[in-house]
This record gives C-alpha cells, sequence and structure tokens, in this order.
C-alpha cells in the first residue's frame, strides 16, 4: 500500500481487529440462540462484515443491498434485499454513518418488510454530522467529523483495500 498525499494514519488493523471482536461478542450476547441476517450495504461495508460474520459464532444469513444516495438527490436502490426478511432478525452493517440519509432510507426499506427486529451496526459513527435523527445500536467508534478512507472506506474508490483507516484531506 502506498501513502497517498493527504493521509493520515488514524485507526490502525489491530485497533480494527479489536473494535470487531467486540462488536461480535456483544452481538453474539444479545441474539444467543436465534438466526440473524446480517444485511451489508454495498460497497464499503464489505470488508467489515467479512471480519464481523466469521466471529460471530451465531446461524446467520449474509445478504446484500446496494443504494445510491447522490448529493442533493434523494436515495436509490441499485440491488435490494433478496432473502425473505419476514419474521427474522436484522442487523444492517455499516462502515460508517454520516448524514444517515442512507441508513435512514435502508431502515425504512427493511422495516416494510416487517422483520422481527431491525438493528444497525456501524463500524465507526460522525454524529456530528447527522442530518437526520438517528443512533446505531452498536458503534464500534466514535469520531470527529473527518473524513476518512482504508478498511472498506474509499475516496472516489481509492482506499478500500488498505489495512487500516487513515484521515484522508482531499
Ligand atoms: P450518509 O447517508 O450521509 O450517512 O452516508 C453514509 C455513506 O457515505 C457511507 O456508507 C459511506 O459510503 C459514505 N461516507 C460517509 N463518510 C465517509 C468517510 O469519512 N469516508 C468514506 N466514506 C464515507
Ligand atoms: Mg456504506
Amino acid at each position: 500500500m502506498q501513502m497517498r498525499e493527504g493521509m493520515i494514519p488514524s485507526i490502525t488493523k489491530s485497533e480494527i481487529d479489536e473494535m470487531v471482536a467486540e462488536l461480535a461478542r456483544d452481538i453474539e450476547r444479545d441474539y444467543e440462540g436465534k438466526e440473524i441476517v446480517l444485511l451489508c450495504p454495498l460497497k464499503g461495508s464489505v470488508l467489515f462484515v467479512a471480519d464481523l460474520s466469521r466471529k460471530i459464532k451465531l446461524q446467520q444469513i449474509i445478504d446484500f443491498v446496494y443504494i445510491t444516495s447522490p448529493k442533493g438527490e434523494s436515495c436509490r436502490i441499485i440491488k435490494d434485499v433478496s432473502v425473505d426478511i419476514q419474521g427474522k432478525h436484522v442487523l444492517i452493517i455499516e462502515e460508517i454513518i454520516d448524514a444517515g440519509r442512507t441508513l435512514s432510507f435502508l431502515k425504512a426499506r427493511v422495516l416494510a418488510s416487517h422483520p422481527a427486529s431491525c438493528k444497525v451496526v456501524a463500524l465507526l459513527d460522525k454524529p456530528a454530522r447527522r442530518e437526520l435523527q438517528l443512533t446505531p445500536d452498536y458503534v464500534g467508534r466514535t469520531i470527529e467529523d473527518r473524513f476518512v478512507i482504508g478498511y472498506g472506506l474509499d475516496s472516489e474508490e481509492i482506499g478500500r483495500n488498505y489495512s487500516d483507516i487513515y484521515n484522508f484531506a482531499q
């Protein structure tokens, strides 16, 4: 991995591993004996869900949705939920929550299918940026209003494959 101009190390791989392990422990405890659906919004959450799912020792289904939220436009579904979530315990797995627009939209979409429950897991949360009222149920770390890349998070597709997370001044 090549350091680019404007990248400042923020969260190391071992810190990420610890955050993911702790989230997995909390989820295992809260859903003991239940089957869960891990719903992963593409593309940023892919690395997170891959790690988290392997650490959660519960029966589980993984599914993907793809929602675009262009600035100033309303959210649009590119790929919808493809498993039957009615009566299921759904966990939306977000790598980061910013304004909360994508997540509010997705949560409404999930609730429309009448799941048994719907909770939100966020690796990173930027509450200072919130435009819509939304509090994740599980949070890895609350961060300041800075743009970050790495571990699935990108800036115009740069940084997704980095193992660590960096602050990035664009
Ligand atoms: P929201 O709908 O405004 O909450 O935006 C959430 C989406 O914006 C995330 O799923 C990311 O794809 C993207 N995003 C928000 N903040 C960052 C960041 O700091 N780095 C990379 N992507 C981000
Ligand atoms: Mg996302």
